[in-house]
């Protein structure tokens, strides 16, 4: 009996550390809510990449599309390096920078605030250091911060 119940206790532990080690990653969770929630306008048939389609903005903008993120390589160019913070100023509800406005992007996340929230705080743990700088005002710690795990 007694055998059962530490037996129970050092279980509940070993699970309990397994939950915290547990690392959101690309092929884990963020594809699936890409899938869902930006594919439709950043798919395959979207601007192949960001230059083409800035080149080309008015053309794919006037058909819905963004720049393709339908990859993990094309996602991550918007975290780190090229177009440095981009995901994160487009994906916060505001509370980072303080000023309360949403990027464009964040009413993305989902069909109301809950589901919004849960895909935000996925994203952020995917991304690890979360922050709004662009390139020039990014430092190499703030840039090293930045994990997306695959
Ligand atoms: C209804 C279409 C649509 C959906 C859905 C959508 N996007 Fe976008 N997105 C666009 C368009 C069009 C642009 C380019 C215009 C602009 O900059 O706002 C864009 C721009 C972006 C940019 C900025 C790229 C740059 O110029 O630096 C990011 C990052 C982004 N989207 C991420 C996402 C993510 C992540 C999702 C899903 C949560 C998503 N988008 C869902 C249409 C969409």
């Amino acid at each position: 009996m007694r055998k059962v119940f530490v037996t129970a206790i050092v279980l509940g532990f070993l699970s309990a550390g397994a939950a915290q080690a547990e690392q959101v990653t690309y092929t884990k969770d963020i594809k699936s809510v890409m899938e869902k929630q930006c594919l439709a306008c950043h798919g395959s048939d979207s601007a192949p990449e960001y230059a083409a389609f800035k080149k080309e903005q008015a053309f794919w903008m006037k058909q819905g599309k963004g720049p393709r993120m339908d990859t993990y390589s094309h996602l991550v160019f918007y975290t780190a390096w090229q177009d440095t913070g981009a995901l994160m100023r487009r994906l916060d509800d505001g509370k980072t920078s303080g000023s309360g406005k949403p990027g464009n992007m964040y009413q993305n996340l989902g069909a109301d605030e809950a589901e919004r929230q849960k895909n935000l705080s996925l994203f952020k743990q995917w991304v690890g250091g979360w922050m709004l700088k662009r390139l020039p005002d990014i430092t190499k710690e703030e840039i090293a911060a930045i994990k997306v795990p695959y």
